[in-house]
């Protein structure tokens, strides 16, 4: 018994989880970039994709990241009235909001799914973020997909 208790908690241990940050180009992004000019130490398992505004995250890409193997997505831009678009990231937190509900009915917990804001000049804020993610989704375990063959990342 205490054998297979040491094994899952080896096993949990062992797990990385997998983070997909969708986040824009001008705020969040530079902010990331800061983080890594400033030899900040974040936990390295977060992949990156950056666009040009919050307000262009579609949330089938979401789905998508889901599909492909991701464990938790974030969603991260510039703060409220620091959009360049200027109001892109009010869209997003809107529709971030309604589709965050939705998610449940395709059986991903919501707590999979992190809306952040975080400007060029916080670099130790993204660095915290992402620790804070890892810790979270490494304590909820893997998300497994529906179709196990369509994992790529
Ligand atoms: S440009 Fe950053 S959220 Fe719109």
């Amino acid at each position: 018994m205490a054998q297979t208790e040491t094994k899952t908690a080896e096993a949990a241990a062992a797990f990385q989880p997998r983070i997909v940050a969708f986040v824009c180009n001008w705020c969040t992004y530079a902010g990331a970039d800061l983080a890594g000019t400033s030899r900040l130490r974040y936990p390295p398992n977060v992949r990156i994709i950056k666009l040009p505004c919050t307000g262009r995250i579609d949330p089938l890409f979401i789905l998508k990241a889901f599909e492909g193997g991701a464990d938790a997505v974030l969603v991260s831009g510039c703060h409220p009235g620091d959009c360049h678009y200027t109001s892109g990231n009010y869209h997003a937190r809107r529709r971030w909001a309604l589709f965050r509900r939705l998610l449940d009915l395709t059986g991903i917990d919501e707590r999979r799914l992190f809306f952040s804001w975080v400007s060029a000049a916080e670099g130790q804020k993204f660095a915290d973020l992402v620790a804070d993610i890892t810790e979270k989704v490494r304590a909820a375990g893997p998300l497994e997909p529906a179709n196990p063959a369509r994992r790529r990342l």
